[in-house]
C-alpha cells in the first residue's frame, strides 16, 4: 500500500451559514498533524456567519457572497468560483442553509459530504429534535453523507448516536448532538478523503463490480491482481488492478481499449484520468487511475463492462445484451 505520511494533504473547502461550530472542529482537526486534509476555504452566503472570522483568524482563507439578489445559479457559479482558485477536491457542507444546484451537484459528484442533525434515514430536512422526541426515539444524533441533487438522500458515510433523556426539548438534545458532530464529522471527513488513495479500498470497488460480471473470477497475472472472464481453465482476463506498478504513481485498474491509437488519444484528451501502463500499454490496455478525488464509479463500471464485453464468450455477451433490453 502507498505510503500514507508522503502522501500531500487533501484540499477542502467548507461553506457555513451560520456559528459554523462543525467549521471550527474540522478546521482544528486539519490543523493536528496526522490530519489527511487541510482547510483551503471558509466560504459563506452570509456575511455574518459567525464562522468565518474564526477562520480568518487561523489564516484560512474567507469567501462571502450573499444569495440576495441573486438566482441560485448565479449565487452558485460565484462559489463555485471561488472553490476552484482554492484549488479545492473536497467541499464539506457545515451548516450551509442554501440548496446547492443539481448542475453544481452533479459536477462535484462524489466530492460534497455534509451532516445532518438526525439519524437518517429518519427525519430528513428541519425540525429534527422535535420530531425524533415527538416520536418517542431513545436515540437522535447525527450523519454524514455525500451530497446527491436528492436533499439529504445520498449514502451515508457515518452516524453518531446520541440518546435522548427524559424531558429533554429540541434546544437541550440539540446541543448534546453538537458536541457529538464535534467527534463525528472530522472523523468522517478524513476517512473519505483518505479512501481515494487508499489502494484496499479502491481494489475492493474495482473487486465488487468486475466479479459482478457474469462468470468473472479473479486470478493474479504478473503479480498484479487481475480478473477474468470464462471458465477457470481457457479463461480471458480483462482487467488488471495496478498499485503503483513499475514506479508508476497510479493506483488504476488496467481495461482493454480498442488498440494502440484510441489509448494514445484517451491519454492525451484526458492525461488526469487515463495513462498508457508500462508492458501492458503496448497491447492496448490502458490505465483508468482511481487515486484521485471524483472518481466517476459508473465509468468505471463502463469501462470494466466493456473490456469484459471484448473477451467473453458470445454466449455471455448474448445474454447480458437480452438483460439490458429490460
Ligand atoms: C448542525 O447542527 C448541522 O447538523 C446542521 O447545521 C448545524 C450547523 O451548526 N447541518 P454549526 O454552524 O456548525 O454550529
Amino acid at each position: 500500500m502507498a505510503d500514507k505520511a508522503l502522501r500531500r494533504k487533501a484540499k477542502v473547502a467548507i461553506f457555513i451559514s451560520g456559528t459554523g461550530t462543525n467549521m471550527a472542529a474540522l478546521l482544528y482537526a486539519s490543523l493536528l498533524d496526522a490530519s489527511p486534509y487541510e482547510i483551503v476555504l471558509v466560504a459563506s452566503n452570509r456575511e455574518d456567519a459567525a464562522g468565518l472570522e474564526i477562520a480568518s483568524a487561523e489564516g484560512v482563507p474567507t469567501f462571502v457572497h450573499s444569495h440576495k439578489g441573486h438566482s441560485r445559479a448565479e449565487h452558485d457559479a460565484a462559489m463555485e468560483k471561488a472553490l476552484v482558485s482554492a484549488e479545492t477536491e473536497y467541499l464539506v457542507l457545515a451548516g450551509y442553509m442554501r440548496i446547492l444546484s443539481d448542475d453544481f451537484v452533479r459536477r462535484w459528484e462524489g466530492r460534497i459530504l455534509n451532516i445532518h442533525p438526525s439519524l437518517l434515514p429518519k427525519y430528513k430536512g428541519l425540525d429534527t429534535f422535535a420530531r425524533a422526541i415527538a416520536a418517542g426515539d431513545s436515540h437522535a444524533g447525527a450523519s454524514v453523507h455525500i451530497v446527491t441533487p436528492e436533499l439529504d438522500a445520498g449514502e451515508v458515510l457515518a452516524q453518531a448516536r446520541v440518546a435522548v433523556r427524559s424531558g429533554e426539548t429540541p434546544e437541550t438534545l440539540a446541543d448534546r448532538v453538537k458536541y457529538a458532530e464535534h467527534q463525528l464529522y472530522p472523523r468522517a471527513v478524513a476517512d473519505y478523503v483518505s479512501r481515494s488513495y487508499d489502494a484496499g479500498y479502491l481494489y475492493d470497488r474495482v473487486s465488487e463490480m468486475a466479479l459482478a460480471l457474469p462468470e468473472s473470477h479473479s486470478r493474479d497475472s504478473h503479480g498484479l491482481p487481475a480478473f477474468r472472464v470464462g471458465t477457470e481453465k481457457s479463461g480471458k482476463f480483462f482487467a488488471h488492478f495496478s498499485e503503483n506498478h513499475h514506479g508508476s504513481e497510479h493506483i488504476a485498474v488496467l481495461v482493454k481499449t480498442g488498440g494502440i491509437d484510441e489509448l494514445l488519444n484517451l491519454v492525451e484528451a484526458h492525461p488526469e484520468t487515463y495513462f498508457k501502463p508500462a508492458y501492458y500499454g503496448a497491447s492496448g490496455w490502458v490505465g483508468l487511475i482511481l487515486n484521485r478525488p471524483g472518481v466517476d464509479w459508473d465509468h468505471v463500471a463502463d469501462w470494466l463492462e466493456r473490456s469484459w464485453r471484448s473477451v467473453a464468450p458470445a454466449r455471455l455477451t448474448k445474454l447480458r445484451d437480452a438483460a439490458d433490453m429490460f
